[in-house]
């Protein structure tokens, strides 16, 4: 796709959801993974937008993923919220797999939060772990940014020094102690899937200095940081990665864990959005 009808999508998609919520001009966005879209229900004066109306916004056929998009308030501050993501192995294209973050962040916000469900490669982890991400691993296959550069939009070779901004990861650490909530910080790899992985791939991740892995996330973190917006990342580690322990995986395990840790993980998130709404 030419570069200049990126922008032009992106910027229509960013208009038609400002025309279903006048005046509101959201500061923040957060991105909810595998089974973690509950927090979307706790923002107050919701507007919600089901993907399928959005202009060129992909839609998901994972359970899980409810797809809609919530634009609300938590207190005094304006949030937008996407229940739900579309993935590579969904069959789009990578421009599409990252367009909704485009559109988030053309909508003005400063600062997006990732959250995703993912497996456990840290042998120190244990299910049910929340996880700061501080780094991760591209090996998806892919780059949102491959084509044409959109010089509007962003550089053609973005830095990836600090993909994951030191001070809102510091934030949330503080957030976490404060909250007596768990918090493991590690290295995410994101594969395109939908396999899940093999035990030798796993050996190869840890080896790579993986501690944790999805089939999401870096995309958005990618055009996140193309477009100069700060990004903050939270891992639900719903099982072990294939290989650590004689169980099979399947995504009913990842779900079921995600449900049984929502209610710290929304305890966490709320309060780091309370936050980062601080530190514009
Ligand atoms: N591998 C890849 N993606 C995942 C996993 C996993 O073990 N768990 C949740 N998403």
């Amino acid at each position: 796709m030419a570069a200049v009808d990126l922008l032009a999508r992106a910027d229509a998609c960013a208009n038609f959801i400002r025309s279903k919520a006048p005046g509101f001009s959201p500061k923040l966005a957060i991105i909810l993974g595998s089974g973690l879209g509950g927090f979307a229900d706790t923002l107050q004066r919701p507007v919600s937008i089901d993907y399928r109306q959005l202009p060129d916004f992909p839609t998901s056929s994972v359970v899980g993923h409810a797809g809609r998009l919530v634009l609300g308030y938590r207190g005094q501050v304006p949030v937008v919220v996407m229940q739900g993501r579309v993935h590579f192995y969904e069959g789009y294209q990578p421009w599409q797999v990252a367009f909704p973050a485009r559109v988030l962040c053309r909508l003005g916000i400063h600062h997006l939060t990732v959250t995703n469900a993912a497996g456990g490669i840290n042998t120190g982890f244990a299910v049910g772990d929340l996880m700061a991400i501080s780094d991760h691993l591209n090996l998806a296959g892919f780059n949102p940014l491959i084509g044409p550069n959109e010089d509007k939009l962003g550089p053609r070779f973005p830095d990836m020094s600090h993909a994951y901004d030191p001070a809102f990861l510091a934030a949330l650490e503080r957030v976490a102690a404060e909250e007596r909530i768990a918090l493991r910080r590690g290295v995410y790899a994101s594969l395109a899937g939908p396999s899940y992985e093999t035990p030798a791939e796993i050996r190869m991740l840890r080896t790579l200095g993986a501690d944790a892995v999805g089939m999401s996330t870096v995309p958005e973190v990618i055009v996140a940081a193309h477009m100069g917006v700060k990004v903050t990342g939270v891992s639900c580690i719903t099982n072990l990665a294939a290989g650590i322990s004689q169980q099979k995986l399947s995504h009913a395990e990842v779900a079921e864990t995600a449900d049984k840790v929502k209610d710290t993980f929304m305890r966490l998130i709320g309060r780091f959005l309370d936050e980062a709404a601080k530190m514009a």
